[in-house]
Parts: structure tokens; C-alpha cells; sequence
């Protein structure tokens, strides 16, 4: 049956992958739709990524009827909140980014992993079970719910192998882990109630938007700012990294063209040692400011390692690749030069999310009306 694919609800569209997500959708694809930004605003959400997209397509240039772009402030753990919404906007597809995302963050305090990434998915699952019942009690079939998620769920790889969609999960951290929970949710939603679903599992991201506390950014600010670079015991814990967009891209073509019930990897087949990694950043960071990058190099800290640290995850991602035509469009090279350009023409963003200011603006736009 043909997918609807109109009134999209985007959860967590003020964080990195989602906003960069409503910024492909708008910008490099034909979608006609509207997008409903469900989001809560964490720290780690940004409404001024969004900035743009609301000036053309938001409320304020084209009335309530006419956007295409509606932010919604709500917590996906919120029942009430949630029903209004797919009700208000006959939501017909969700594309389900929000989620506690840091394992360092989960190692600290999991508690709000376990609400949001378990609960706040259940909380969707049951509403669009709910929402889009027939009057014969079965489930529409022209709706989609497409989860993200991320490799991490597979465990840890040594020096060689793969993850595969068939890889058993072994989740080693209070985020992996919650993000495990929450696929089997999403999944078993599809086999018990044919809820129709996608889902994908993909390598670490960069670009964009994200928050100074994953690698890249990190780095990248604290070169800037001439304060240590942080390693993590060896540095020979390896990632797979790809470019937001291509990440982005995988999704709306599994959205659109991807098998009701699978689950597809998304990789950037793109392997980095930590250390290398951070010595290829410095170099692109140097460059661009003109500074001596042997200099920035004296500043690398090794520091103590993350407790469960994962040694390596490495994504085959064959099956979107031949069986839904999906590539990687830019290289590890255009991607970072991207990204370290990005940082450094938008210092008022990083200003404003390091700075706590915008948590108040938050407090005052939102929270106290
Ligand atoms: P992020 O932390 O940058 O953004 C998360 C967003 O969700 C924020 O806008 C936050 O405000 C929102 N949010 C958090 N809790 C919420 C709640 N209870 N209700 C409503 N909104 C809430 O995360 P990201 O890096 O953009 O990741 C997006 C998704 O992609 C996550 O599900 C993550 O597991 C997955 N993923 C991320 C990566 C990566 O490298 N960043 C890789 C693979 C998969
Ligand atoms: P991160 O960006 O937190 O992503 P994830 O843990 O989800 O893969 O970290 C990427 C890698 O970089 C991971 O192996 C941990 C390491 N790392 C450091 O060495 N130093 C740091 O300051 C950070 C944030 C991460």
C-alpha cells in the first residue's frame, strides 16, 4: 500500500540528527508535507537550528493552516500532550529521533535514559496503535513508524566482523541499552499489532548542530579555545563515522522505499581510530585559523578511559545500499571540512548552547506562559 508520508511528526527535531533532518526534508527533497517538531527542549535541543525553517515555513510567515513547519514544546513521555497532537495535525507518520544520547551522560545518571528512550517510545508506539485503528480494529496500513537508532545496541566488535541487521544486541551501556529496549518495543509492535514500521541502526554522526559533547565538536571547540583535548584511554577505540546528511538520506529513502517490518543499517563504512581521528581534526581545525598544528597536537590530554568503553563498532550496511539503491554522498574529508567550517561561522549558536542562556530563554518563552 502506498505510504501517506504527509503529516509527519518528527520527535527530538531541535537536536542535532533531527534538525539536520528537517533541514534536508525542506531543502533537498520534494516533500510537499508538513512536519510537526515534537520536541521537550532538553538541553541538547535547539530551536535556533531551526531558525531558518521556521522563518519560510513556520507559523508566523504562512498562518496555522498554511505551514509546513509547526514546533510543538512537549515531552514524549507526556500521553496527553502526545494524542493532541496526532490528533490535531491527523498525524500519519512519525519519524522517531528524540532520546537521551550520551553514553557519558548515561554512565552519570541512566534514569532519564529509561524514561525517554524506553518509556517516551512506548508512550508513541501505544498512541499511533491507538491513533490509527480502524473502525474494524485493525491498524492502517498506509501510516509509517520509523524508529532511529543507532549501532550501538549490536555491542562491541573486536579487530575484524561486521554488525549485521542479524547481529544478536549486546548492549554495554545504560544508553545502548535503553536504545535496545526500545527496538524490541518498536518491533514487537509490528508483530503483534502490524503496526507498520521501519527502523535503522546507524554508525556515530557528525556535521552541523551537534552538541559540544560528542567527539567531533568537542574537539573542535577546545582547539578553538586552546584547552586540552581529552582522549580517552588508548585512543585505539575505533568509530564508524558518517555525514549527518547521509544519515538523513538513509532514512527518507527507507521511509519511503524501505520493507514494512525491517530493519536496516546505516553506516558510514568509514573506520577512525579516536586518536587518528582527532590528529586529521587538528590538522583541518589548523589550517582553517592558520595556526601550527604540531602546537595543537602538545595539547592532546590522555585521560582516564569511560568505564564499559566500547572498542569498536563497524557497520555493514549492504542491504540499504543494494537493496534500496542508498549511498554515502560525501567523503570523511568534505564531511569534516564541512563541519569545522560550520563551527567556526556560527559562533553565536555555540555561544548560546554552552552559555546556559538559552535554557532561560527556554524558561521564559515556554515554561512560565
Ligand atoms: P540529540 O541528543 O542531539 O537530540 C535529542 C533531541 O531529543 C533533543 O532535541 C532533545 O530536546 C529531544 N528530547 C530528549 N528527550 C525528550 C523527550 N522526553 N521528549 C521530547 N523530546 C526529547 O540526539 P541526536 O544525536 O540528534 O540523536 C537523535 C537520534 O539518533 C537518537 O535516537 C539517537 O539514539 C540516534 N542516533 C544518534 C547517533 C549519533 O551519532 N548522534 C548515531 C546513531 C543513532
Ligand atoms: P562520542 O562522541 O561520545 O560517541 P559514542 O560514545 O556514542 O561513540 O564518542 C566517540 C568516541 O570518542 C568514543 O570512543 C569515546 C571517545 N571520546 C574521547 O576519547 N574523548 C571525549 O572527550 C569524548 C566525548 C569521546
Amino acid at each position: 500500500m502506498k505510504r501517506t508520508l504527509t503529516n509527519i511528526l518528527v520527535t527530538g527535531g531541535a537536536g542535532f540528527i533531527g534538525a539536520n533532518f528537517i533541514h534536508f526534508l525542506f531543502n533537498k527533497t520534494d516533500f510537499q508535507g508538513r512536519i510537526i517538531n515534537l520536541d521537550a527542549l532538553t538541553y541538547a535541543g535547539n530551536l535556533e537550528s531551526l531558525k531558518d525553517i521556521d522563518l519560510k515555513f513556520g507559523i508566523n510567515t504562512l498562518g496555522k493552516t498554511k505551514a509546513k513547519y509547526i514546533f510543538e514544546y512537549a515531552d514524549i513521555t507526556d500521553k496527553d500532550a502526545v494524542n493532541r497532537i496526532f490528533k490535531e495535525y491527523s498525524i500519519d507518520t512519525v519519524v522517531h529521533f528524540a532520546a537521551e544520547s550520551h553514553v557519558d551522560r548515561s554512565i552519570l545518571g541512566p534514569e532519564a535514559f529509561i524514561k525517554t528512550n524506553i518509556i517516551g517510545t512506548f508512550n508513541l508506539l501505544e498512541t499511533a496503535r491507538n491513533f490509527w485503528k480502524t473502525s474494524d480494529s485493525s491498524i492502517r496500513q498506509d501510516v509509517l513508524f520509523h524508529h532511529v537508532s543507532t549501532d550501538e545496541v549490536y555491542g562491541s566488535l573486536g579487530e575484524t566482523g561486521y554488525f549485521e541487521e542479524t547481529t544478536p544486541y549486546d548492549p554495554r551501556s545504560p544508553y545502548s541499552s535503553s536504545k535496545a529496549s526500545s527496538d524490541h518495543l518498536v518491533c514487537s509492535y509490528s508483530h503483534t499489532y502490524e503496526l507498520p514500521i521501519t527502523l535503522s541502526n546507524c554508525s556515530n554522526n557528525y556535521g552541523p548542530f551537534q552538541f559540544p559533547e560528542k567527539l567531533i565538536p568537542l574537539m573542535i571547540l577546545n582547539i578553538l579555545g586552546g584547552k586540552p583535548l581529552p582522549i580517552y584511554g588508548d585512543g585505539k577505540n575505533v568509530r564508524d563515522w558518517l555525514y549527518v546528511e547521509d544519515h538523513n538520506n538513509a532514512v527518507w529513502t527507507i521511509m519511503n522505499k524501505g520493507k514494512i517490518g525491517e530493519k536496516y543499517n546505516i553506516g558510514g563504512e568509514n573506520e577512525w581510530q579516536n586518536i587518528k581521528l582527532l590528529e586529521k581534526l587538528i590538522d583541518f581545525v589548523a589550517k582553517e585559523i592558520n595556526k601550527d598544528s604540531a602546537e595543537i597536537k602538545k595539547t592532546i590530554k590522555w585521560v582516564q578511559d569511560r568505564p564499559g568503553h566500547d572498542r569498536r563498532y563497524a557497520i555493514n550496511c549492504n542491504k540499504l545500499k543494494n537493496e534500496l539503491g542508498w549511498s554515502q554522498k560525501y567523503t570523511f574529508e568534505e564531511g569534516l571540512l564541512a563541519t569545522v567550517k560550520w563551527y567556526l561561522s556560527n559562533p553565536n549558536w555555540v555561544a548560546n548552547v554552552q552559555s546556559g542562556e538559552y535554557a532561560n530563554w527556554i524558561k521564559n518563552n515556554y515554561e512560565n506562559r
